[in-house]
C-alpha cells in the first residue's frame, strides 16, 4: 500500500471513531431523562414496547396530605393537567389568572399547613373571596383523592348551587362535568367512576 493510502486510512479511521463516539455522547445526552429501564430496553424508540411507554406525571413523588403551596402552584401553572395527564386549555389558562386574584389564594400556604395539622378547620372569608370554588380545589391538590379513588364532598344550600358550582370547579380544572368533578342533587347524579369531588344537594 502506497505511504499516501496508508495515510487516507488513517485519517478516515479516526474520523469514524470521532463521529461514532460524538453520537453516543448525544445518545447519552437524549436518554438521560429516562429511567435505567427505558434506556436498557429502548421504550421511547420501540414501537412495538409503545404499550409500556411510562408518562411522566407533574405528581410524581407528590405525598397525598404534603402538598405545599408553591408546589401546587408550579403544577397549575405547567403544561399536563396533573389529574388527567392532558395539556391544559387556553380556556383554563384564562381562568387560573384571574383564580390567582382571589384573595384565599394569597393565604394557600396558611390554609395547607393549618389542614395538615388539624382534624377540623373552621374557614371564614369575605362573600367572593373563593371559599365554595378555590378551597376545594385546594384539597384536590393536597389530598389527591384520585389514587385512592377518595371523594372530597361539598355540600350546597340549593340545587341550583350544586350544579353551577360543579360547572364552574370543572372549568377551573379543565375537567368535563360529569368526570372527575360532578355533582349529586335529588333524582340526578352527574358523576362516574373517576370522579373525585363532588357537590351535593339533598
Ligand atoms: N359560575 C361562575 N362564573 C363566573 N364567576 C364565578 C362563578 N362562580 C364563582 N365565580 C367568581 O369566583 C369568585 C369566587 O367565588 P366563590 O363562590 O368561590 O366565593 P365564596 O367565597 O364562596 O363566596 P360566598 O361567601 O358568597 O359563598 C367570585 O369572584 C365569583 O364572582
Ligand atoms: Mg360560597
Amino acid at each position: 500500500m502506497s505511504e499516501i493510502a496508508k495515510k487516507r486510512n488513517v485519517e478516515n479511521y479516526e474520523e469514524s471513531t470521532d463521529k461514532r463516539s460524538s453520537e453516543s455522547v448525544l445518545l447519552k445526552n437524549n436518554q438521560e431523562h429516562l429511567s435505567k429501564r427505558q434506556r436498557v430496553e429502548g421504550i421511547d424508540n420501540n414501537p412495538y414496547l409503545a404499550h409500556r411507554q411510562i408518562t411522566k406525571s407533574p405528581l410524581d413523588g407528590w405525598f397525598p396530605g404534603r402538598t405545599t403551596a408553591e408546589q401546587a402552584r408550579i403544577a397549575e401553572d405547567g403544561d399536563i393537567n396533573p389529574f388527567t395527564n392532558k395539556p391544559f386549555s387556553k380556556r383554563y389558562r384564562e381562568l387560573l389568572k384571574a383564580r390567582r386574584t382571589l384573595p384565599v389564594h394569597a393565604q394557600r400556604k396558611e390554609f395547607l399547613d393549618l389542614v395538615h395539622e388539624s382534624q377540623f378547620v373552621v374557614f371564614v372569608g369575605e362573600t367572593g373571596s373563593g371559599k365554595t370554588t378555590q378551597i376545594p380545589q385546594f384539597l384536590c391538590y393536597d389530598i389527591l383523592p384520585h389514587l385512592k379513588k377518595k371523594q372530597i364532598a361539598c355540600t350546597q344550600p340549593r340545587r341550583v348551587a350544586a350544579m353551577s358550582v360543579a360547572q364552574r370547579v370543572a372549568d377551573e380544572m379543565d375537567f368535563k362535568l360529569g368526570e372527575e368533578v360532578g355533582y349529586n342533587i335529588r333524582f340526578e347524579d352527574c358523576s362516574g367512576p373517576k370522579t373525585m369531588l363532588k357537590n351535593r344537594y339533598y
